[in-house]
């Protein structure tokens, strides 16, 4: 079966299932940040493994389901626990919910992620607008023969955070009270943390948060011609800043210090979007 005509079979399960809702904003949430899908009113909520062509989830603080719903007065659709390249999946898997949620109706994304902190001026807990990534998996989920009727062959990365999308986060943050930091994302495939002279490349190369997911989707969705705003919880500094060994026990702790605000921010914007 080809790609697209598995995109429209997961499409029909999923809008089978949805009473004329036309979800119009996409949210993939990173680890400790799928409580933000709880707050979704009238959700509708789909696990990944009753969904046809859906990959399986597999890591911890995961819980692996589609919520579709009203947040905030938009119509949107989150992923609760997302696939992670590191896992095994294909770049092709990864990021095939981002090509459902564009045949749903999305147009604009919202991605988030739990990052190591790179810029010696992040502390762990800031949230971070994710103004431009490097792709530094060693992969491409568009690797192969090009399916014109999903997006270009070569398509365009100059802006894949879109500028008033990030423009409107800001501006939400500051009437919050909220310090955001704003800097690049680096793409690494995991699943090890970087070792202290890979985040010392990594800094010189121009990255300011280093995580193992967002790449995929972000590719696929500037490709499907999505809108796209990414936020980071720096969840600790890389390797080599601090003195100390990573955990993923510590990520996930301070995912859930920083969860209140996040929702917050993330609240507020889709309410500008
Ligand atoms: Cl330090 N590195 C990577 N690659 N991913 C992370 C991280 C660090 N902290 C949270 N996620």
């Amino acid at each position: 079966m080809s790609l697209i005509e598995q995109i429209r079979e997961s499409e029909k399960h999923i809008s089978d299932q949805l009473s004329g809702q036309t979800p119009n904003i996409g949210l993939i949430l990173g680890s400790g940040l799928g409580v933000l899908a709880d707050e979704i009113d009238n959700p509708v909520t789909i696990p990944y493994h009753e969904i046809p062509h859906f990959p399986q989830s597999t890591v911890e603080g995961h819980k692996g389901q589609l919520v579709i719903g009203e947040l905030q007065g938009q119509t949107v659709v989150a992923m609760q626990g997302r696939f992670h390249y590191y896992e095994g999946y294909s770049m092709q898997h990864v990021t095939f919910p981002v090509r459902v949620m564009k045949q749903l109706g999305v147009e604009k994304l919202v991605v988030t992620n739990a990052a190591g902190g790179i810029n010696e001026s992040f502390n762990a807990g800031d949230l971070m607008l994710i103004e431009d990534h490097i792709n530094n998996m060693g992969d491409n989920p568009l690797m192969g023969k090009n399916v014109d009727e999903l997006g270009p062959r070569f398509p365009d990365m100059s802006q894949a955070y879109d500028r008033d999308l990030i423009e409107t986060a800001q501006k939400t943050a500051d009437e919050i009270g909220l310090n955001v930091q704003r800097g690049v994302y680096v793409g690494n495939s995991g699943p090890t943390y970087e070792t202290s002279s890979e985040v010392k490349m990594l800094r010189t190369l121009g990255g300011d948060a280093v995580g193992m997911s967002t790449v995929p989707e972000v590719i696929v969705a500037n490709h499907a011609g999505m809108r796209v705003l990414g936020i980071s919880c720096i969840s600790n500094m890389a390797a080599g800043i601090l003195d100390q060994p990573l955990s993923h026990d510590e990520v996930i702790e301070t995912t859930e210090q920083v969860k209140q605000q996040f929702i917050q921010l993330v609240k507020q914007t889709l309410q500008s979007l």
